[in-house]
């Protein structure tokens, strides 16, 4: 991060220097975060219960008193990263810290961490954050090892203090958990169950972050659009996008994960009538296979989720539509995967995160048969990604000539542009001497296009 963004941050977000009247007790915590935007927003909740209770912020494990990684699981690989990245902390390795593991890694490894790396001293998972200050002050007192792991929890993690990282683009989680039980997913049992959060709540913290300079907030949830208020107003969920664009100051609202099964048409005539909605859909399909669906509990069919699709398709404003796809899911044949390949065709998506699959412990799809060698898993991953790649470049090919307004949020890595974001959240660089952009919503007209991403230039 640039050290302009740094500026922005003490004057902006204000929680850096919610912390100044804060009485130091001299201890400095680092935390680093993996995973989703769920894991970095609670990162930043962390360090807002922690800064309330006096501890500091530093950027450098070095400098740190403790040490937190905010894990997570959802694929092997990523539960198997925390892992390396805790052993450069074993004693004798580095000097002694207190290290604790949070996250999803925390909520499904519980104990077992102690045994795998005896250094950590505590483990945590999402549901009981609050409690850290608490569990760090056991440390203090001489406990070794002390953990949180309670998951019946029926609040959600609302904090007095967030820290947010980033100057342009709020984090909120409006909905916490998952009730659905995809077989081969963790997240049911890394963050436990649905939650929502008062509407009544969210819209005060919405406000508050216009106080602070936000214009653009992103509504958080494994299954945003599952959203059930439970404050008497009993807002849907596409009243509360619409309730969120209202508030004065905001001129962006995003929202992320969609799930099929719960997709409302009134989300659709929302982004319609309120351009502060903005038009991007992440709506992961997983496979086009209705057979394969069926195997992951995905709940609804190909044929269902395309009628989504086409709904989505007819607005009045181009919405982009963004997905996830796994690959190699057990049983997955030939026909299946290619039954994918033709739904991208269909589909014309944005975007696409594609993963192998990858099994997980405590999921039902751990132990299915007919497993995919990891070979051919590779091989249908790049198949995948060249099919989405072409289609990606066409899409982006078509906006040549028109203008979009991006909210600039740093610069390109070629260093002489800027980077913005459009509405319907594609990134948009663009060369513009002189002035300092960074924070503010400028017109620009895209030149060329690459699969990732335009370029273009900044109009008047
Ligand atoms: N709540 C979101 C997804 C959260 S996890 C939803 O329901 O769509 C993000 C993505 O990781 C998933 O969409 C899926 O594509 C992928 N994923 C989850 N578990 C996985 C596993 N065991 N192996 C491979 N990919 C997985
Ligand atoms: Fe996992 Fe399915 Fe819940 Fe998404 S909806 S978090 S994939 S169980
Ligand atoms: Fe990973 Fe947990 Fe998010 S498993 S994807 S950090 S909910």
């Amino acid at each position: 991060m640039g050290s302009s963004i740094d500026i922005r941050l003490e004057t902006l977000t204000g929680p850096r220097a919610g912390a100044a009247g804060s009485p130091r007790n001299g201890k400095a915590f680092f935390i680093e975060t993996f995973g989703c935007q769920m894991n970095v927003h609670d990162s930043e909740k962390v360090a807002g219960v922690l800064l309330a209770r006096g501890y500091q912020q530093v950027d450098q494990p070095d400098d740190a008193d403790v040490v937190f990684f905010n894990t997570c699981s959802i694929r092997e690989k990523a539960a198997q990263k925390v892992f390396s990245r805790l052993g450069k902390f074993r004693p004798g390795h580095a000097p002694e810290k207190v290290i604790g593991v949070l996250g999803c890694v925390a909520q499904q490894e519980g104990e077992e961490i102690f045994e795998r790396a005896p250094w950590v001293s505590l483990v945590c998972g999402s549901a009981s954050y609050r409690k850290l200050p608490d569990l760090l002050a056991q440390i203090e007192a001489g406990n070794r090892r002390v953990m949180g792991l309670d998951l019946d929890v029926d609040e959600t993690f609302e904090t007095e203090l967030t820290r947010r990282d980033n100057p342009f683009r709020a984090y909120l989680t409006i909905i916490e958990g998952c009730d659905k039980a995809c077989t081969y997913c963790v997240v049911p049992f890394t963050r436990g169950p649905e939650r929502s959060r008062s509407s009544h709540a969210i819209l005060e913290e919405v406000r508050q972050l216009v106080d602070f300079g936000y214009t653009e907030v992103q509504l958080l949830g494994q299954t945003v659009n599952s959203y059930r208020d439970p404050s008497p107003g009993r807002m849907t969920f596409a009243e509360l996008l619409v309730a969120v664009a209202q508030v004065p100051g905001i001129r962006r609202v995003r929202f992320t994960t969609s799930h099929p099964r719960d997709f409302q048409p009134e989300i659709v005539q929302a982004i319609d009538a309120f351009p502060a909605i903005c038009n991007h859909v992440h709506l992961p399909v997983q496979s086009g296979s209705t057979r394969v669906l069926a195997a992951m509990q995905r709940t609804y069919t190909r044929e269902q989720y395309l009628e989504i699709i086409a709904l989505i398709r007819g607005a009045k404003r181009p919405i982009s539509i963004t997905t996830d796809l796994i690959v190699g899911f057990p049983g997955e044949t030939q026909a299946d995967f290619e039954e994918t390949l033709s739904l991208l065709d269909v589909a014309q998506f944005d975007g696409a995160f594609s993963f192998k699959f990858s099994p997980r412990p405590n999921t039902p799809a751990q132990h299915m048969e007919d497993s995919i060698p990891e070979e051919e898993k590779g091989r249908r991953l790049a198949v995948v990604q060249e099919k989405q790649r072409r289609i990606q470049l066409a899409r982006h090919e078509a906006l040549a000539g028109k203008t979009f307004e991006v909210l600039v949020d740093g610069r390109s890595s070629r260093a002489d542009q800027w980077a913005g974001r459009t509405c319907c959240n594609r990134v948009l660089n663009f060369a513009s001497p002189g002035a300092n952009l960074l924070g503010q919503y400028v017109h620009v007209k895209v030149n060329r296009a690459g699969p990732n991403s335009l370029v273009g230039e900044h109009v008047t």
